[in-house]
């Protein structure tokens, strides 16, 4: 009798795995490109990416090869020395962004953990330490960054909450005037917000919170984990807005699916954590570094932010025709290839649907149908994935006839 692998892994899963996560029982075996494949072959249109991690594709020969060779010479050494890859990261983000310098972990939860204590840090002899966050935000799921979170329910169960953190709506710049006091330290933001729904930050906005934050002397701090490495058809979403930030949070996409995470702040404030003042055993390997570096050095050389704001401006049309075709599609917004369409209804039923027509996409604040495929998708592969789309649609419909 032939086994079934799905079910036996599935299996496993629920004996000796936490179910922290509400998984669908599908056994990915095999990625490239834009493409997977399951246990039992079947082939699948990727427009999720590993939740907006994967942006080169699966298994980008740029990135293996890398990870390939630093494994057969050195992966880990320990922050206490030297390793040649993880200045070489830091230069090309550099290079590409501001004059500043770069902390290293491993996750966008971690990364946010390294923002906050910079905020903390940088305020403390100024006895300044609250921190201005958005509705609707999304940081992360230690203590801290779940402070910081605009979603309550994330926080259920686990209070009582960090202290220092205030809520404001996000876009609203009134109200983030009105929240600061002599004790605020920095504006904490996503210039799209992800988790919350794909809900891109106004570029007056951004400008004006510049302004105010210039005026009021506090720190403008982006989390970038979803939005950055090219997600939104620049390099980080933060200079959709034309401006320079004091510091910002990377995870997720920075090595393309290997672990790793970093924060990076201007010159300036280079000295606000000395020596002793924050630490990760893991953070910037000389392994996870060098996929790091492929990452950066791949989207420049096959220019895929261009072929993102391309493709990204091409889905973003032809799903806005669907708005007023199907009663379930209230609109469609986003910035490059980080796009959300907004349902009548939780998008949990459509993504199902997709996924039995083998695309792979993702929900955003529960209504949203959020479309985050690697920046190398073709646009054979984007009218591939709007034609599936389009019936899925069709299906709603009928169903809810
Ligand atoms: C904007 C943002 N910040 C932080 C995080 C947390 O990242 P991680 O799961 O790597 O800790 C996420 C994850 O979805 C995110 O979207």
């Amino acid at each position: 009798m032939k086994i079934d692998k799905t079910l036996a892994v599935s299996e496993m899963y629920q004996q000796y795995v936490m179910e922290t996560y509400g998984r669908a029982d599908m056994l990915f075996v095999r990625g490239a490109g834009c493409n997977l494949w399951d246990a039992k072959g079947k082939k699948y249109l990727d427009f999720a990416a590993g939740i907006a991690v994967c942006n080169l594709g699966h298994c980008h020969p740029a990135v293996t090869d890398a990870i390939c060779k630093q494994a057969q010479k050195l992966v880990h050494v320990s922050n206490l020395y030297l390793n040649e890859k993880q200045p070489e990261l830091a230069k090309r983000i550099v290079e590409n962004t501001f004059d500043g310098v770069c902390f290293f972990c491993n996750s966008g939860a971690e990364a946010n953990e390294a923002l906050i204590k910079f905020a903390r840090r940088w305020g403390s002899d100024k006895k300044k330490f609250e921190i201005i966050c958005m509705n609707d935000s999304f940081h992360g799921r230690t203590l801290a960054t779940l402070a910081a979170t605009g979603r309550s329910k994330y926080r259920q169960g686990f209070q009582p909450d960090m202290p220092g953190f205030k809520f404001v709506p996000y876009n609203d710049i009134k109200a983030v005037e009105k929240a600061i006091t002599k004790e605020t330290c920095a504006v904490l933001l996503e210039a799209v917000q992800g988790e919350g729904g794909v809900i891109p930050a106004d570029k007056t906005y951004l400008q004006k919170l510049r302004a105010l934050c210039d005026k009021k002397g506090i720190l403008m701090l982006f989390d970038e984990v979803q939005c950055g490495f090219g997600r939104t058809g620049k390099l980080f979403g933060w200079m959709h807005g034309d401006i320079i930030p004091d510091a910002f949070s990377m995870a997720k996409a920075i090595a393309n699916g290997f672990p790793m995470g970093a924060m990076m702040c201007r010159r300036e404030h280079a000295h606000v954590l000395p020596p002793g003042t924050h630490a990760s055993t893991f953070g910037g390997t000389a392994l996870a570094s060098a996929a790091g570096c492929a990452v950066m050095d791949t989207i420049i050389k096959e220019k895929l932010l261009d072929n993102c704001v391309e493709q990204g401006a091409f889905l973003k049309e032809r799903l806005s025709a669907f708005v007023g075709k199907y009663a379930c599609v209230q609109g469609v917004r986003g910035h490059g290839l980080m796009i959300g369409v907004v349902l009548d209804r939780p998008a949990a039923g459509l993504l199902a649907i997709l996924r039995k027509k083998g695309l792979i996409a993702l929900s955003a604040g529960e209504t949203v149908l959020r479309l985050v495929p690697p920046l190398t998708v073709t646009r054979a592969e984007c009218e591939k994935a709007l034609k599936i789309i389009e019936t899925g649609l069709k299906e709603l419909n009928k169903e809810s006839k």
